[in-house]
């Protein structure tokens, strides 16, 4: 795993854009794994923006989300499925035909678990898996005692979860109870995972994620199993970590980000 400390959270976002944009000029073919939430936004300005004004080119990519309310149809404008809609899939030359999120109208959500990870890996698997953090170590919806070899299925949200999300809904009884989610193991499945987190709410959790032991009590941490794993932070969401000096030394020294930084 490597940690890269970014002064700020637009620096932060600015670079998960990059490597992102990078995968998909090394590779125009390139099979993403993309999150919803608040510290995703900027990176999807910023990708619309490199698309809009650097020639980002989508049109070849095949893209996977990690997770869907359960009960909202794909035009509600709550659903994760509105989310990537409004913030990515209408504002470049992506093919929708070649965008998937589980289904959250499903009247059957083992059957259609099962189909997203069958689709999952008939796309050959995922070469970049983008990663927010929840306050609670959630990654994805695998709330915490999610198994660390879970595959895509259902979970009941946390009510921490639910508080949370009482912003997008308005009032608490509108917010869904449950999702279906990626599990922590399709998640380890893919080739590449990067995680973005920022701000000063997130430190708790990235030091334990990041720093602490793996447990199924913290999804995230789980990550450190995975051979190619990198987390953007920015300083404040940086700042209870212990190994600070040697992550920014490791950053500093690494040829492969030589381009980036
Ligand atoms: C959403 C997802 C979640 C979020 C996490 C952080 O698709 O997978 O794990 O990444 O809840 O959300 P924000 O960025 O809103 O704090």
């Amino acid at each position: 795993m490597e940690i890269i400390i970014q002064p700020d959270a637009a620096a932060a976002a600015s670079l998960t854009a990059r490597v992102v944009a990078k995968t998909l000029r090394d590779n125009p073919h390139a099979v993403l794994g993309l999150a919803t939430g608040q510290t995703m936004e900027s990176v999807y300005i910023e990708l619309v923006r490199l698309h809009r004004e650097e020639g980002l080119d989508f049109s070849g990519c095949t893209t996977f989300n990690l997770d869907e309310f359960i009960g909202l149809t794909p035009a509600d404008p709550r659903s994760y499925h509105r989310y990537m809609t409004d913030r990515l899939f209408a504002l470049v030359n992506i093919d929708t035909a070649r965008t998937h999120l589980p289904d959250g109208t499903t009247g059957d959500v083992r059957a259609e678990s099962q189909a997203y990870e069958d689709r999952i890996a008939a796309a050959g698997g995922i070469d970049l898996q983008l990663l927010g953090i929840g306050r609670d170590g959630h990654i994805g919806f695998n709330e915490p005692m999610s198994a660390l070899r879970s595959r895509t299925r259902e979970k009941a949200l946390t009510p921490e979860t639910i508080l949370h999300n009482v912003s997008v809904f308005g009032d608490l009884d509108s917010v869904p109870r449950r999702a279906i989610t990626m599990g922590v193991g399709t998640i380890l499945e893919s080739r590449r995972c990067l995680l973005l987190a920022s701000g000063v709410e997130k430190a708790p959790i990235v030091a334990k994620a990041l720093e602490g032991p793996i447990t199924a009590m913290v999804s995230a941490s789980a990550l450190q199993l995975h051979p190619r794993c990198s987390v953007i932070v920015d300083e404040a969401a940086a700042s209870k970590l212990q190994g600070k000096a040697y992550y920014r030394w490791v950053f500093e020294n690494e040829p492969e980000w030589a381009d980036l930084r």
